[in-house]
């Protein structure tokens, strides 16, 4: 069902973005009652997507079930956008939106679900005419194959405003199950950028589970020296983090999600380019405004970034 708001916007949103996350949330909405629109990258992902059947497979332990969602492509000359979730990796975001802005109406909603640190903040700040909002999430997806969905753990999902259009307007979305206001998403994104490079580099290096980091002596005291690094680092900026340490957080972290594979680990594994430049090299860009050197999260973004070097071609390498 449509829903026309105050704002003068309906409830139609158009995913751009179309890999894990973006069908977990397509389904979340659509489970919603929301009315969903896929945008493909083009006419031939656009026929791939048709000849699939138009729409996703959803694999869960009771079966597969096929949800059909209406798609198009980003060359579609009628594609009007009001409320606009950009799914993409971080080291996409930015071709993503550029592909896309000419589409979407002065004032709508674009949410960034991307993992990462300082490409939301640029892209609310450029992006003046929209209500640009950050969703920083807990909950997993994975996907197999094209157009193929399992989930990895239902966790919550905040929200926040990143420019000032989006401060003096209603959240969005928060008529989705466990989707909150965070009272500060740059808090919110803060801490989670500082727990993804304490664990997500170390598992894709080692090739590690989460949980097996706690029991691995090399992999468990770099951890350590990563985590120590970024307190410091959070100190030298005035950017608190978590009332415990960063270590056991990650710790914490490490241990609910014991069996996961990471992001990054599946990357390596997949040989596909990883968000280390978005993580660990963000890191490594704030602590240029200050006189840490972090030594220990740069030795890994060189080990990382010498993998991909080995594994993929140049022009597959994120965020260089
Ligand atoms: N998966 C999770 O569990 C999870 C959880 C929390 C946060 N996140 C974050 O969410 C973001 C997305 O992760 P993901 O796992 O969903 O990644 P993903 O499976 O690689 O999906 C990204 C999708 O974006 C598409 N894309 C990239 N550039 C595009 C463009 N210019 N136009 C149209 N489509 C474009 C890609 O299409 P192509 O395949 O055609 O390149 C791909 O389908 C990441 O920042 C990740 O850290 C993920």
């Amino acid at each position: 069902m449509i829903t026309l708001y105050s704002n003068g916007l309906t409830s139609v949103w158009h995913i751009l973005g179309v890999g894990a996350i973006g069908m977990r949330w397509a389904r979340k909405l659509k489970l919603a009652g929301e009315p969903v629109t896929l945008i493909l990258r083009d006419e031939a992902k656009l026929r791939e997507f048709v000849s699939a059947g138009s729409g996703i497979r959803y694999l869960s332990h009771v079966g597969e079930e096929f949800i059909p969602f209406p798609a198009t492509s980003l060359n579609d000359p009628a594609l009007r956008i009001e409320n606009l979730l950009l799914c993409t990796k971080s080291y996409s975001l930015a071709a993503a939106y550029e592909a896309v802005v000419q589409k979407v109406v002065a004032g709508a909603n674009l949410v960034l679900l991307c993992n990462g640190y300082g490409v939301q903040q640029r892209l609310g700040a450029d992006a003046s005419a929209f209500r640009v909002w950050a969703a920083s999430t807990t909950s997993g997806a994975n996907s197999a194959a094209p157009f193929h969905l399992t989930l990895a753990g239902d966790g919550r999902t905040e929200l926040g405003p990143l420019n000032n259009l989006a401060k003096e307007s209603v959240h969005p979305l928060l008529n989705l199950p466990r989707h909150t206001k965070s009272a500060d998403i740059e808090a919110t994104l803060w801490r989670k950028v500082a727990v993804n490079a304490c664990i997500n580099p170390i598992t894709a290096l080692y090739e590690l589970k989460n949980g097996e980091v706690l029991n691995h002596p090399n992999a468990y005291e770099r951890m350590e020296s990563v985590a120590a690094e970024i307190e410091e680092l959070a100190i030298a900026l005035d950017k608190p983090l978590f009332e415990t340490s960063l270590l056991k957080v990650a710790e914490d972290v490490c241990r609910t999600t014991a069996e996961n594979l990471s992001s990054m680990l599946q990357d390596r594994q997949n040989r596909r380019a990883s968000e280390i430049e978005h993580i660990t090299g963000a890191l490594l860009e704030l602590a240029s405004e200050t006189n840490l050197t972090l030594p220990h999260n740069r030795q890994l973004l060189h080990e990382i970034r010498a993998i991909e070097a080995e594994t993929l071609s140049p022009s597959d390498i994120g965020g260089k």
